[in-house]
């Protein structure tokens, strides 16, 4: 039987709409509601409580609006709120840790891999725990990068600017011969041809979003929960606040212009 309900994709503000951009790809029939925390983004610098407080708000607005299965498009919450999310709804909750991971391992030669990303990602080990477990041989270095965001967020994706950023911040682990790096935020990918140059030649950026819509992907046929493959998936968009440049930067995050946008205020 086929299941027509949409997939919940929520993240602190529009990054996780790159994580649509590979969902829509790979799953053309699917349709999807996205919600961006516009007006509580960014994330990164906020408490534990606090995000898992805002993803459990948010979680509870997709599954009441009928989602068959939510996916955390924030490395943030991913890393602070997963398990409780996952304990406290019936519906599969799919994080973007898990499925960078194990790219990463699939990818690195040398075992070195490096992960970068907001504060709270870093802090909470969640990257490097996961690593570890798969592969307790793999050297981890972490390099928070708290000006990556809000250089997105301004289109401050080419010049001298970001790309000063990425070279001080990626010094750390261009030293130390890491192969691979995870873009561990969804904001990050707007950025990956400066982190790119950056880099030592020949490092390999690992951008989760391909690998999450593999893992939804494979969540859905497994739990019997996949769409006809005849349907022509819809994307609607909510956010709790229009940002200035909401236009601009929701085709940088999705690579097309978003049609239907609500504004919604939380619990
Ligand atoms: N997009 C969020 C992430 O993946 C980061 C933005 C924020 O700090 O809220 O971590």
């Amino acid at each position: 039987m086929a299941d027509n309900r949409p997939i919940g994709v929520f993240d602190s503000g529009l990054g996780g709409l790159t994580v649509v951009k590979s969902l829509q790809y790979l799953l053309p029939s699917e349709s999807i509601l996205y919600l961006g925390d516009t007006a509580r983004v960014p994330y990164g610098n906020k408490s534990k409580k606090l995000i898992e407080s805002y993803s459990t708000q948010i979680s509870t607005f997709l599954s009441e609006k009928g989602c068959k299965a939510i996916v955390v498009a924030c490395n943030t919450a991913s890393s602070q709120a997963l398990d409780m999310l996952q304990d406290t709804f019936k519906i599969p909750v799919i994080g973007v840790i898990e499925p960078g991971v194990n790219m990463a391992i699939d990818k690195s030669q040398n075992g070195y891999i490096g992960i970068i990303g907001t504060v709270a990602t870093i802090q909470s080990d969640a990257y490097q725990k996961a690593l570890k477990l798969k592969n307790e041989n793999v050297i981890v270095l972490n390099q928070p990068c708290p000006l990556f965001v809000p250089l997105v967020e301004e289109g401050w994706i080419t010049g001298d600017v970001p790309k000063l950023a990425a070279a001080t911040y990626l010094k750390g682990m261009n030293a130390e011969q890491v192969d691979t790096i995870i873009l561990g935020c969804t904001h990050y990918p707007l950025l990956k041809d400066i982190i790119q140059s950056a880099a030592n030649d020949g490092t390999i950026l690992v951008d989760s979003a391909e690998a999450v819509a593999a893992e939804v992907k494979r969540i859905l046929d497994k739990n019997n929960l996949s769409t006809e493959i005849t349907a022509s998936g819809k994307l609607e968009c909510f956010v709790t606040d229009v940002p200035l440049r909401f236009e601009m930067l929701a085709r940088q995050f999705l690579g097309s212009p978003i049609e239907h946008v609500s504004t919604v205020d939380l619990p």
